[in-house]
């Protein structure tokens, strides 16, 4: 299997990258070696390479930024997996593009299917839900798959923030009234290895995250807890404060755990143990 691998710095990419399986082999590719919204170079390295799997890990996933820069947001997540999905058709080589819970306005209160009305609340869930859509109009054998909270040892992600801040703060304020399930690249990585060796896979949208639903602030508590048992010397008091209490320039939705059956059924794919990956990973965070 040749696989061209795009975003390969980000968290998904470099865990994908630990990952592959031995025999296979990869093309990894950056915004510096590929930027995925050059459609010309798109078309030149998927000639020249020949991918059998297209995996793209690039996105633009500055949240409260993407407020600010709905340009380049859309460049990337719209018009990059576009030239990605049509380079992928034209070369007969399987697509897997990521998207995000935040396509949802989260008014919903129990977990969302993958069939459910998207309303996003923020730029950057805008273009990641025309990302979706763009990819699936050109390339309809394409597989989307939503995840959210995302968290590794690698890049930047709620874990790696909460214990830097926590080192020399007595206190934190985390958010309780936003509801979703962590989950862990590597989790996603194995996932996606697993979906793109079945053959009966359909092209489509199918939903992936954690196993146990939190708020922030639990997650917050999860991980101080730990990183506590691993010798973490930091000891914040995590304070509960509500959404209104912490403004940013983006909305979140309130509520945004991902139903997962349906890719769940497809293969042997189990939701991602965050809290297990936690554990695995959180000392060599602190
Ligand atoms: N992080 C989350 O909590 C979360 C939640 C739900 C869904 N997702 C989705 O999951 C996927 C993976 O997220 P992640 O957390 O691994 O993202 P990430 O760590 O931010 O990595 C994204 C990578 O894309 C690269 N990139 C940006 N613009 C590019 C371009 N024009 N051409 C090529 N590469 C470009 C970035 O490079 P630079 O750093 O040099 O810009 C970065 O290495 C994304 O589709 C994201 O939307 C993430």
């Amino acid at each position: 299997m040749r696989v061209l691998l795009t975003g390969a710095d980000g968290q998904l990419g470099r865990c994908f990258q630990d990952r592959l399986p031995v025999g296979w082999v990869i093309r990894e590719t950056d915004a510096k070696t590929l930027d995925i919204t050059d459609c010309l170079a798109v078309f030149a390295e998927v000639d020249s390479f020949k991918p059998d799997l297209i995996v793209n890990a690039a996105a633009y996933t500055a949240v409260d930024k993407a407020e600010s820069e709905s340009e380049i947001a859309a460049l990337v997540n719209i018009v990059g997996p576009r030239n990605l999905a049509n380079a992928a058709l034209n070369s007969n080589a399987k697509f897997v593009h990521i998207s995000t819970d935040y396509v949802f306005d989260g008014n919903a209160v129990i977990p969302y299917k993958e069939t459910d009305v998207t309303n996003p609340l923020g730029v950057y869930g805008q273009t990641k839900l025309d990302g979706e859509l763009s990819v699936l109009a050109v390339n309809n054998s394409a597989i989307v798959i939503r995840t959210a909270w995302v968290f590794s040892e690698y890049g930047n992600n709620f874990v790696k923030t909460m214990l830097r801040l926590g080192i020399g703060r007595t206190s934190l304020g985390v958010v309780t009234d936003q509801r979703g399930c962590p989950t862990y690249a590597g989790d996603i990585a194995k996932a996606i290895l697993l979906l793109v060796q079945k053959e009966d896979v359909k092209g489509g949208i199918y939903h992936y995250c954690g196993d146990k639903e939190v708020s922030w602030f639990e997650f917050a508590e999860a991980i101080f807890k730990q990183a506590k048992m691993d010798g973490y010397s930091g000891s914040p008091e995590v304070k509960g404060i509500t959404t209104v209490e912490y403004p940013t320039p983006a909305a979140r939705p309130k509520y945004s755990v991902l139903n997962c059956q349906k890719i769940k059924k497809y293969s042997e794919i189990k939701e991602s143990d965050w809290q297990t990956a936690l554990a695995t990973i959180c000392n060599k965070l602190i």
